[in-house]
């Protein structure tokens, strides 16, 4: 099965409710808020664009940061109407509160090819409780449904399941599509070899990634903060350096998982350590143990080129996590050399949301990359082969 797409909905002379996941970063200082990073809005245009150029009218809606149920002018979405509008190439109205009468008459009065974005839904506390009384209020505004909104399909919120029930025939719109289907490929089907690279700074947060894929790829490369966790598991020195103490046994479980799947496992052979608490340039460790007093704060020469060689083999690949504070130019090289290795690949490509995300950016190498997912939890919990609500509630149509 398949879920019903937006090009299969006739749109024309319809209002189409389409969430979006426009939670993006905002850039405050003396002048209006502007967007600070715009590419979750950019990748949401070929949805609005194939409703409005098939005569529909849209109505646009999403959350921005975490305001708890209270409106906060901090996090509006305004500077995002201004930023669609700019991208999307025709006026963008906005609607100061996501439901009531301003909201309603506002979207009753859009004309075909016409754009309204709703304030954010995250202003009212029904949305996360997913309240089954807002969505239908919401549900008032179109007589079509769409999510679009990868990034928060996770998240059994109001706009995002309870909506789409108020429905008969909730569609995904085709950036929902296009990460289902690439990420759908590295979980069934995956060319071999599949290398998997996750890094970041916490186990706890990715155990159920590695142990979910660790059935499905041949390689595993752990690199970051999390890799301390495996390496004091194994009995190495870690100096400072970042670990979650309660979850050594379940690294050391995931080691001997993927020893009897025959998968490689593989950890940091060096480091680049800096002494704990200053602001010292790094020097590179001799072997996988860190000084004590010394914190690794990024993957050392060795492991780069022992990674890249895994990473050149690959016909599949997917990058989860930084494998250093890569924020830090000093601690930015293993981040971007396997940033490098990854995108020079002939293989198919993925990077998963978040820090990854942020660092094939910075180094300005999207393009060379099958697929940088907009979401971060999201895409986590896809792979991790957990069910997302706002996927579910979709409406399923054969292959
Ligand atoms: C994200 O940025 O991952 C999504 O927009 C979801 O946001 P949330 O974690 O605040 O629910």
């Amino acid at each position: 099965m398949k879920k019903l797409s937006v090009t299969d909905l006739d749109v024309r002379g319809e209002r189409v409710f389409v969430r979006v996941d426009h939670n993006v970063p905002l850039q405050t200082g003396d002048g209006a808020p502007r967007v600070a990073d715009d590419r979750r809005i950019a990748e949401s245009l070929p949805t609005l664009r194939s409703i409005l150029d098939r005569g529909g009218s849209v109505v646009a809606a999403s959350h921005l940061g975490r305001p708890k149920g209270r409106p906060d002018p901090s996090q509006s979405l305004a500077p995002v109407a201004r930023r669609l509008s700019e991208l999307l190439g025709r006026p963008v109205e906005f609607a100061p509160d996501c439901v009531g009468p301003e909201a309603s008459s506002r979207a009753a009065a859009l004309r075909p090819g016409g754009v309204l974005l709703l304030e954010n839904l995250r202003f009212h506390k029904q949305e996360e409780a997913d309240d089954e009384g807002f969505a239908r209020e919401l549900s008032g505004l179109a007589s079509l449904y769409v999510n679009d909104a990868f990034g928060s399909a996770h998240r059994a919120h109001a706009s995002v399941h309870a909506l789409a029930r108020c429905y008969p025939r909730p569609a995904a719109g085709l950036l929902m599509d296009k990460e289902l289907s690439s990420l759908g490929r590295l979980l069934a089907g995956a060319a071999r070899p599949f290398v998997v690279i996750v890094g970041g700074a916490k186990v706890s947060d990715k155990l159920d990634l590695m142990e979910h894929l660790i059935a499905r790829c041949d390689t595993l490369i752990v690199g970051g903060g999390m890799a301390f966790t495996f390496l004091r598991a194994l009995g190495h020195e870690i100096g400072q350096s970042l670990v979650d103490r309660d979850k050594e046994m379940e690294a050391r479980d995931l080691m001997t998982l993927a020893a009897v799947k025959g998968v490689s496992l593989l950890l940091p052979e060096d480091h680049m350590e800096a002494k704990a608490g200053t602001r010292e340039k790094g020097r590179p460790t001799s072997g996988p143990d860190v000084s004590p007093g010394y914190m690794g704060l990024d993957i050392g020469p060795k492991t780069v080129a022992a990674f890249s060689r895994e990473i050149g083999k690959a016909k599949t690949i997917l990058w989860n996590g930084p494998m250093g504070r890569f924020e830090d130019p000093a601690f930015a090289a293993g981040t971007q050399a396997v940033a490098r290795a990854v995108g020079g690949s002939s293989s198919f490509s993925v990077v998963g949301g978040g820090d990854s995300a942020a660092a094939v950016k910075a180094l300005g190498m999207e393009s060379a990359f099958s697929h940088i997912s907009t979401g971060g939890g999201a895409s986590l919990e896809f792979l991790s082969g957990k069910t997302l609500p706002g996927v579910a509630v979709l409406m399923d149509v054969p292959l």
